[in-house]
């Protein structure tokens, strides 16, 4: 395994003062992690810096053509000190599909954790401590050769950067009011839906925009060939309780698959709900909100944990769902997802993993 250099900052920044105003994703910590690619070398130079901007070649491939992937993590601060992350071999392991996807060479998967686990470390006093905040993560990769035409990079920087953040949503763990998009698509299968890649957010702008004009929160994307079935919500993957069934749509290559959906799906069925990946029509939907069997609806995602939907619309229809409240699956699934990851719960499943 290559080394990590460490470089101190001489300027550390002040830390955030009211853990209550953090918002999302707009403070950095005092460090980053960088590593190169160059073609023949692989990669190297392995190393922790000031956090600071990047210099880049306005020809930069990434500026242009949009070679980037990226992750999103989370590290937690326990009652008891201890600094924990939620299943990170995970995000290394979807990082390498969504590289693979878009030509981007394969990185080292454990040496990938080990250097978060080390910028972390580094940066723990960043880590907030009041209810529900954490320390988001983003690791991402982007193509640096300066070269207008289309091709893969052969030059790259994968790079991780920290965030002290609160709730996503400024709703918090109130439930969120989402508008079915029905002129936009996200992803077609075959095309890079299920990466998680900047052009994916970039379609995806144009009808959020529009939704938070309607005072919705995210839109919920129909799938982009028949417009028909459920995919997911601008941040999150998606469940439906509806009858007795937890259904959520399936992965067919044009929906992200979610650390905190797997996570969901893996949890409730240990507690005997039954849980179906399959596609899932809005038509079922509203049918099921007609005949009182849409019993509860909510969005999973790293930034977002477990968010839960009060309101649908599609079209002219509007769906209240558990008359605007959280309903006791959502709320089962955030104590105990949250209450893993915050180190509240016994962690059963070997999902978190403790930064030294
Ligand atoms: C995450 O949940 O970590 C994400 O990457 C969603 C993001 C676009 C805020």
């Amino acid at each position: 395994m290559q080394e990590i250099k460490v470089e101190l900052t001489k300027h550390p920044k002040e830390k955030p003062q009211d853990q209550s105003k953090l918002g999302f994703g707009t403070i950095f910590t005092d460090h980053m992690f960088i590593m190169n690619y160059d073609k023949g070398q692989g990669w190297h130079d392995a190393r922790i810096v000031p956090y600071g901007p990047l210099s880049l070649d306005p020809a930069a491939m990434c500026l242009h053509y949009g070679q980037e992937v990226f992750e999103g993590m989370k590290a937690y601060k326990a009652a008891d000190g201890r600094v924990l992350l939620f299943r990170p071999d995970k995000n290394m392991a979807r990082l390498n599909v969504s590289n693979e996807r878009l030509c981007i060479p394969l990185i080292d998967e454990d040496f990938c954790v080990k250097a978060i686990e080390k910028l972390v470390s580094v940066d723990k006093d960043w880590i907030p401590t009041a209810e529900g905040t954490s320390l988001y993560i983003r690791p991402f990769i982007i193509g640096v050769d300066p070269h207008v035409g289309v091709h893969p990079a052969s030059h790259l920087l994968f790079i991780v950067i920290c965030s002290p953040v609160g709730a996503y949503y400024p709703e918090g763990l109130n439930p969120v009011r989402i508008y079915v998009e029905q002129n936009y698509v996200r992803a077609v299968r075959g095309g890079m839906g299920f990466t998680k890649t900047a052009g994916n957010y970039a379609a995806s702008l144009k009808a959020q925009d529009e939704a938070e004009k309607q005072n919705y929160t995210q839109v919920l994307w129909l799938d982009g060939v028949e417009r028909k079935y459920i995919e997911e919500v601008g941040t999150m993957n998606v469940f439906f309780v509806i009858d007795n069934e937890i259904i959520t749509p399936s992965l067919q290559g044009s929906i992200l698959s979610g650390i905190t959906r797997m996570s969901s799906i893996e949890l409730l069925r240990s507690w005997g709900y039954k849980v179906t990946e399959r596609q899932l029509s809005i038509e079922e939907v509203a049918k099921a909100a007609d005949e009182g069997r849409l019993n509860e609806a909510f969005g999973t995602g790293t930034a977002a944990v477990i968010s839960p939907i009060g309101e649908l619309k599609w079209g002219d229809k509007v769906m209240p769902i558990n008359n605007g409240e959280i309903g006791p699956i959502s709320q089962k699934l955030y104590d105990n997802l949250t209450g893993i990851q915050w180190g509240r719960l016994e962690d059963t499943h070997g999902w978190t993993v403790e930064v030294k």
